[in-house]
């Protein structure tokens, strides 16, 4: 055979994806970028590993100044409360709390987390539908801002309420038809069927407790801000209709969050930077609101995703390249569904740090798990890349972290871009510590009982029937 003959390829055939356009306009830019917040991606994976959670103060402090800006111009008697499972790392909370935010917690760990920042309970508003009868003893104790889900609820607070002879204020989430679909009817008490006024009634005829204020979360990432319009209407009839006809008067509205992140759904056509902006939706219930006839009442805000989402970006590195059989390009990055578990119903953006003129080339992104599920994003315009290239994922300040999780792999640090450019550790790398820490193996497992048996697995292996080694 002649040495000299070039070896047989297998040729592959790719789309040519020159042009960056589809039917709705550019396909975003594929420049690459060194930098977050004019800190350079390879002195931050040196210092802190990769990968690695980076979020941007300037960018979080200007996307709380435009909510403020418009809650001042739109809604004056208003107040913001930073929904914490959006982002409960105790640095972005304590942002939020600086600028004046409440916190808005919907389980006992989270009020504690803000207890422990140093939130007092009254600035709590307490949210969600599996409170405890202990989270819910210390949360009227403590004056917190209670909304009630079910009627099991509100008969647990008065009992509570009974036995500790205080008479607390228990507001009521309401599920409201906003005309959006789908429509969210499994939180809180039904308007249209009449189940919100009952449980109103309840709390009016009861001697042990009285009505806060009236809630609303009518979904979330809504597109359409007129949806707020809708729901900030109705639940001001709702509380007029109440004070007409029970005597009461809430103490106050509060909308929830939903208002839509510039990432991208999944499922959506158009990209994610083409959402409404916060002041939309402040507007609509703005206005909304200025047509009711009754008194005006405080309006609360819990705004999540869309406060939060652009300030985060996670740092991560390609591992290898790959060509699949069916010819199209893949790589192996070092972040995976472990900590993109909002890779499930986002269309991420990746971006290369290093600058390449080569082809760009739709390509499947993988991540570290020994999963087939383990895929960031099916496909995604991406030059040519090769192992140790860094690459951007973003946006990730909402619910990613929260919700990651140490599958096969511990979870990385977190770092914090100051206004001025400095970068703070605001979570370390986990050690296997973390994981560990809370197992107790039992005496009778402990492994210097099963040494025996794998020092004889050293030796050979076992007979499966007889249980001898075999050599
Ligand atoms: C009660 C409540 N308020 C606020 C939020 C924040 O929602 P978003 O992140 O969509 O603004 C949520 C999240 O689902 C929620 O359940």
């Amino acid at each position: 055979m002649n040495s000299s003959k070039p070896r047989y390829e297998v040729p592959t055939i790719v789309r040519n994806a020159s042009g960056l356009m589809n039917k709705v306009g550019h396909r975003g830019s594929l420049e690459s970028r060194t930098q977050i917040d004019g800190v350079d991606v390879d002195s931050l994976i040196k210092d802190f590993g990769s990968p690695l959670f980076v979020f941007s103060e300037g960018t979080l402090n200007r996307s709380i100044d435009e909510a403020r800006l418009a809650l001042e111009k739109h809604l004056p008697q208003s107040q913001l409360c930073w929904s914490y499972k959006t982002n409960y790392l105790g640095a972005i909370c304590a942002i939020f709390h600086r600028s004046g935010s409440l916190a808005e917690v919907v389980s006992g760990m989270e009020y504690e987390k803000a207890r422990r920042l140093g939130v007092p309970g009254n600035q709590i508003v307490f949210n969600g539908p599996a409170k405890s009868e202990a989270e819910l003893q210390r949360a009227i104790q403590e004056g917190a801002i209670i909304h009630a889900d079910h009627f099991e609820e509100l008969r647990l607070i008065e009992r509570i309420a009974q036995a500790a002879r205080t008479r607390p204020k228990v507001g009521l989430r309401v599920a409201l038809d906003a005309g959006i679909v789908p429509r969210w009817d499994r939180f809180g008490f039904s308007l249209e069927s009449g189940v919100a006024e009952q449980a109103a009634r309840f709390i009016t005829d009861s001697p042990h407790i009285e009505l806060g204020g009236l809630h609303t979360h009518i979904g979330t990432y809504i597109v359409d801000p007129r949806a707020y319009g809708r729901a900030a209407t109705k639940l001001a009839e709702f509380a007029e209709y109440i004070e007409a006809t029970l005597g009461c008067r809430p103490t106050h509205l509060d909308l929830g969050g939903g208002f839509a992140s510039t990432n991208s759904l999944a499922t959506q056509y158009q990209s994610g930077a083409l959402v409404p902006r916060q002041e939309e939706y402040i507007r609509e219930i703005g206005r909304a609101l200025a047509q009711q006839r009754g008194a005006k009442l405080p309006v609360y805000l819990e705004t999540g995703r869309a406060l939060v989402d652009d300030c985060g970006t996670l740092v991560s590195t390609v591992l290898a390249s790959k060509r699949l059989p069916t010819g199209r390009n893949s790589i192996v990055i070092d972040a995976g569904v472990n900590l993109l578990f909002t890779a499930w119903w986002y269309r991420l953006e990746l971006q290369p740090c290093c600058p390449s003129d080569g082809f760009i080339e739709d390509t499947t992104v993988y991540g570290p798990l020994c999963m087939n599920i383990d895929c960031v994003r099916e496909s995604v315009a991406l030059p040519p890349l090769s192992a140790g290239d860094a690459v951007l994922i973003r946006p990730v300040g909402a619910y990613t972290f929260t919700q990651s999780m140490q599958f096969i792999h511990l979870r990385p640090a977190c770092v914090l871009i100051s206004e001025s450019g400095d970068v703070e550790l605001i979570r370390r790398k986990e050690t296997l510590e973390d994981l560990i820490g809370p197992e107790i193996v039992p005496e009778r497992l402990a492994i210097e009982r099963a040494r025996s048996n794998l020092s004889d697995h050293h030796d050979g292996l076992r007979d499966v029937r007889s249980g001898a080694v075999v050599q």
